[in-house]
């Protein structure tokens, strides 16, 4: 640092202790300087904030891994050559087998196909991560087939949630610690547990079981002029910031990326993706009610939350810090298996027998 020569007896001194003093807070910030793109009207403040090396590293942790090959679709129906295929029945033989090498490279790389098969008897449904797995074919056809409206033709595979791991990092179940507190405490609705759900602000803790396996209102905002109408408040208010909490930070966006603060209500004035947000809520507590709770049957204990509960998926199983999983690459375009289930071949004309009279028409 550069001293000021000043003719004032001390002030150098001091001058020099007030740069290294700023030095030292501007060393706080963020570097390098943080990118801002504009993404809605002007004027209105809908930008999004990134540090460059954060997209870096976002980058880096969303590599996706190489395809296998496509196989002919040639040959007799898995549906037919195996003896307990209750999902994948229209797949042919080759294609089945595809699909078996690439589920144990996303869920289960170390521990390879026994991870869900006993032994040699692979039509056995022994092991519980057979019959989980058979629950996740259907879901993920679910999701790519009815909800379009979210995940586009982009779609999913297991790699979208599991990433190698036998169980998606990202995932929630109920904190027992919530309902301990007792006295005054007993009505802090969950809040001031410091949770990285609700990015660690003091809100409540758990807005999943609230909104993403009940389906409970989150508009809280009156739409006439008070005293009217509005039967929310300030609590159901923190409930609906908690989740939108949940949204920015597992999205890796700030609220102005679907909302213009001038009215986080209006429709009108928001971005298209939050209508696909909209749709992503319904989606989550679909998949949550419908075929991720459902496994509770089968879940050995050390696979239970602390509460008891399985655990289930949220925007972060998924998204994990992008606002597209996986920065938008479609795995699943190379998978279309884990789509729509083809539908099974025209029967055969009959063949009228030998000799049979023709057919009165
Ligand atoms: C993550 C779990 C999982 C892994 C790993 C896995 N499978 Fe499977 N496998 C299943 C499920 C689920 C079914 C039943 C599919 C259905 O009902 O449509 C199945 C069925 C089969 C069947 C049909 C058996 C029959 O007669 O019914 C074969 C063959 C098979 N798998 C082979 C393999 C091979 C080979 C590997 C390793 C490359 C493998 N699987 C890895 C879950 C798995
Ligand atoms: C939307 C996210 C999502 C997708 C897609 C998904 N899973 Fe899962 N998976 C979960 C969650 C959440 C759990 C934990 C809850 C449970 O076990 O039911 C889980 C658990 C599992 C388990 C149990 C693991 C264990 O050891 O307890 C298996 C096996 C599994 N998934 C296989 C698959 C397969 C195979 C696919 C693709 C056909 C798939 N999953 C797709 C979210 C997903
Ligand atoms: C990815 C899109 C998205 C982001 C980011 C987002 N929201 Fe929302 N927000 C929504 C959607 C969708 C709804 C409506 C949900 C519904 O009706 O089911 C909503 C609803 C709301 C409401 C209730 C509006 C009403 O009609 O009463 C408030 C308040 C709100 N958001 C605040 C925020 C805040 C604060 C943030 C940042 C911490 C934020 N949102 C980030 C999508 C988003
Ligand atoms: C099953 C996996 C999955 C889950 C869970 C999920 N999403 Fe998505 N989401 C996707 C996929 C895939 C896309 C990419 C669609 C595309 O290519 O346009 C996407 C796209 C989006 C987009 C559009 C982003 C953009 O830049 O256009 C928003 C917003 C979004 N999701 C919000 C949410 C919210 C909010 C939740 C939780 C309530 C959620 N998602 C849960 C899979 C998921």
């Amino acid at each position: 640092m550069k001293r000021l020569n000043v003719n004032l007896p001390g002030l150098p001194v001091r001058v020099t202790v007030a740069c290294a003093a700023a030095a030292l807070l501007l060393a706080g910030c963020e570097l390098p300087r943080p990118e801002v793109e504009q993404v809605g009207y002007r004027g209105t403040g809908m930008v999004q904030v990134d540090n460059p090396r954060a997209v870096k590293k976002l980058a880096a942790a969303n590599q996706v891994p190489e395809s296998l090959p496509r196989v002919e679709p040639a040959g007799p129906l898995a549906g037919e050559i195996y003896q307990n295929v209750q999902v994948l029945g229209d797949l042919t033989v080759p294609e089945f087998t595809r699909v078996m090498q690439a589920m144990t490279a996303w869920v289960s790389p170390e521990q390879g196909c026994q991870y869900c098969h006993a032994g040699a008897e692979l039509s056995s449904d022994a092991v519980y991560a057979k019959k989980v797995s058979r629950t996740m074919l259907r879901m993920t056809r679910h999701i790519n087939t009815t909800w379009e409206p979210h995940v586009r033709g982009t779609g999913v595979t297991c790699y979208t949630c599991h990433r190698g791991q036998n169980v998606p990092v990202n995932t929630w179940s109920q904190d027992p610690r919530l309902d301990k507190a007792r006295g005054l405490a007993a009505r802090d609705t969950g809040q001031n547990h410091p949770a990285s759900a609700v990015a660690y602000a003091s809100l409540p803790a758990d807005p999943f079981s609230t909104f993403l396996v009940a389906d409970n209102a989150i508009r809280v905002v009156g739409t006439k002029a008070l005293p009217h109408g509005n039967a929310t408040g300030t609590k159901d208010a923190e409930k609906t910031y908690g989740l939108m909490m949940h949204i920015s930070q597992s999205l890796g966006v700030n609220c102005t990326f679907c909302h213009n603060t001038r009215s986080m209500a209006a429709w009108d004035q928001s971005s298209p993706q939050r209508t696909t947000a909209f749709y992503g809520i319904r989606m989550v507590r679909d998949l949550n009610v419908n075929y991720v709770v459902p496994t509770a049957e089968w879940l050995p204990a050390n696979r239970l939350g602390p509460a008891g509960d399985v655990p289930k998926v949220n925007c972060a199983t998924c998204h994990q810090g992008a606002n597209k999983p996986l920065l938008g690459v479609s795995m699943y375009q190379d998978y279309p298996e884990l789509g729509a289930p083809r539908p099974p071949p025209p029967a055969p004309e009959p063949v009228p027998a030998e000799g049979a009279e023709a057919p009165i028409t």
